[in-house]
C-alpha cells in the first residue's frame, strides 16, 4: 500500500501547534517523558547524548557486530520480512551477548541506507517506544547507532502481523473470537497512547503494524511516524500529511490537522478490513468497491447489508449480535466529523463484552494432520474437544494455531505456520 507525502500545510515539522480560546488549564505533569519534538529539534544527538537521555528506559545499545553475531551475518535464512524502515530479520540474544539480557528471540530491523526512511524515523522509534510500555505496544529491547547503521531490536512476535493473516492467502482464516480479541488489543494499545499523561498520535495505524504474539494477543508497532499530541490548550498539531492511502483521516489529509482521532479514524478501516476480509484499498476489485470504506460505510447500520459485508470465509460462524455491535463502532471511528468519533477508551469499553457473545453458530469439524516440521504443533492434530461442533472458535489463549479447523482460506485445508516460513512481504 502506498505511503502519503503530499503537501505541507501550515508550518512543518509539527512545531506549529494551533490553540483554541483558553478553557482547559494544562496538566500538571509528574515525570515528563522525554519529548520526540524536543529531542529532533535539539540538532544532531550523538550516541552518547542519547544513551544518557534514556537512562532509566532499560534500553540496551548494541554494536553492529553484537547484532550481526545475533542474526547470522543478516542471513536470508533469518530474513522475516521487509518495508519502508528496511529489512527484518529473526534473532536469538541472550546474557552472553549483554550481561542481564533474557534469552529470547527478538526481531532485529535494520535501516535501509537508500531507502525512504531515515535517522528521523529510527529515532522517533527509539524516543517513544524507548519510553512507553504497555502490554499492547511492541516491546523494544534496544538499538544500534553506530556511523551510519541504525538498528532497533525488538521482543519477537511469533505470528507476526494482522496483514498476513487477513489478506495472505497462505494463513489459515483467522476465526471470529480471534479477530475480536486482536481488535480489542489494538484499541487498548491506542487508548494507552492517547490518554498519556504526555499523549501519542500514532499515525500510522494499519494492519501491518499490528503485530501478534504466540496466543494472537495485539501490539502496535512501527513509531516512525509517531508524533507528541498537542498538549494543554491545543487542540491540533499541524504537519506534513504522512501515512498510509485508505486509512488517513479526509481532515488530516485536507488540512494537515492531525489529533487523537485522526488515529481513531484510521482504527475504524482496520476494524473493517476486521470484519469484511477486505483491504482498506483493493486496485483488484470492481470500481466502486476498490475503496473499503466508500463502499462498506453505508451498508455498517443495517444488519442485513452487514451478512453482505462480513468476510465469506469465517462460513457465517461468528455472532451476530457481535458483529452488528462491532460493526456500529466502526461506522462511528469513521465519522466524518472528527468530533463525532469516540475515543479509543469509549471503543474499548463498547467491544470489550463482545467476546462473550456465544450466538455463534457451530461450524463443521475439519480434521488437519500434524505437519512433522512445524515444532510448535508437534502433537498437536487438532484437539477434538476443542474442535467438535461450537467450541472450535471459542478458546482465545491456546498457544498452538488456534485455527483449530485448520481450514485454510484456499480451502486446502493445509496450515502454514507463520514460524521458520521465510518471504518477502510485499
Ligand atoms: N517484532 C517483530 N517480530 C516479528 N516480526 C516482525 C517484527 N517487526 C516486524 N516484523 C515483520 O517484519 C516485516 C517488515 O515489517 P515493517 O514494520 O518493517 O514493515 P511493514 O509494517 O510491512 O511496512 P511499513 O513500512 O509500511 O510499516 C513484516 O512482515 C513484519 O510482520
Ligand atoms: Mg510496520
Amino acid at each position: 500500500m502506498s505511503k502519503l507525502f503530499s503537501g505541507c500545510f501550515g508550518k512543518c515539522a509539527g512545531a506549529d501547534r494551533k490553540t483554541r480560546p483558553k478553557k482547559i488549564a494544562s496538566k500538571q505533569r509528574s515525570i515528563q517523558r522525554l519529548s520526540f519534538s524536543d529531542v529532533s529539534n535539539s540538532g544532531v544527538f550523538s550516541p552518547e547524548d542519547l544513551s544518557i537521555s534514556l537512562v532509566g528506559s532499560n534500553l540496551y545499545v548494541f554494536t553492529i557486530a553484537e547484532l550481526q553475531a545475533v542474526t547470522q551475518g543478516f542471513s536470508m535464512s533469518n530474513f522475516i520480512g521487509e518495508g519502508g524502515f528496511g529489512p527484518v530479520y529473526k534473532g536469538y540474544v541472550d546474557e552472553k551477548v549483554k550481561p542481564g539480557l533474557k534469552a529470547q528471540p527478538v526481531a532485529v530491523k535494520l535501516l535501509d541506507l537508500d531507502g525512504v526512511q531515515g535517522h528521523k524515523e529510527w529515532l522517533a522509534e527509539v524516543i517513544f517506544l524507548g519510553q512507553l510500555r504497555h502490554p499492547h505496544l511492541v516491546k523494544l529491547i534496544g538499538y544500534c547507532y553506530e556511523d551510519e547503521h541504525r538498528l532497533l531490536v525488538y521482543e519477537y512476535m511469533q505470528r507476526g502481523s494482522l496483514e498476513k493473516h487477513l489478506f495472505k492467502k497462505y494463513f489459515a482464516t483467522l476465526p471470529w473470537l480471534t479477530r475480536l480479541k486482536i481488535a480489542l488489543g489494538a484499541a487498548k494499545g491506542l487508548a494507552f497512547l492517547h490518554e498519556a499523561e504526555q499523549p501519542v498520535i500514532f499515525r500510522d495505524f494499519k494492519t501491518s503494524n499490528i503485530l501478534l504474539d504466540s496466543v494472537y494477543e495485539a501490539k502496535l508497532s512501527d513509531f516512525g511516524l509517531a508524533k507528541d499530541g498537542p498538549e494543554g490548550d491545543e487542540t491540533h498539531i499541524s504537519t506534513r500529511v504522512m501515512g498510509t492511502h485508505g486509512y488517513a483521516a479526509p481532515e488530516y489529509i485536507m488540512t494537515g490537522h492531525l489529533t487523537a482521532k485522526s488515529d481513531v479514524y484510521s482504527y475504524g478501516v482496520v476494524l473493517l478490513e476486521i470484519l469484511t476480509g477486505r483491504r482498506a484499498v483493493d486496485k483488484t476489485r470492481p470500481t466502486r468497491e476498490q475503496n473499503l470504506v466508500e463502499w462498506a460505510r453505508p451498508s455498517l447500520n443495517n444488519s442485513q447489508k452487514l451478512a453482505r459485508l462480513m468476510d465469506p470465509s469465517l462460513d457465517g460462524q461468528y455472532s451476530t449480535k457481535a458483529a452488528q455491535k462491532a460493526a456500529t463502532v466502526a461506522y462511528q471511528c469513521l465519522s466524518h466529523n472528527p468530533k463525532s468519533r469516540p475515543q479509543m477508551s469509549a471503543v474499548v469499553e463498547a467491544l470489550e463484552p463482545l467476546l462473550g457473545f456465544d450466538d455463534i453458530p457451530p461450524g463443521p469439524f475439519v480434521y488437519t494432520a500434524p505437519q512433522m516440521d512445524d515444532k510448535e504443533n508437534e502433537n498437536s492434530s487438532v484437539n477434538k474437544s476443542d474442535s467438535v461442533k461450537g467450541n472450535r472458535n471459542r478458546s482465545l489463549s491456546r498457544s498452538r494455531d488456534e485455527n483449530g479447523s485448520g481450514k485454510s482460506k484456499n480451502g486446502s485445508g493445509k496450515r502454514n505456520s507463520e514460524n521458520g516460513s521465510v518471504h518477502r512481504n510485499n
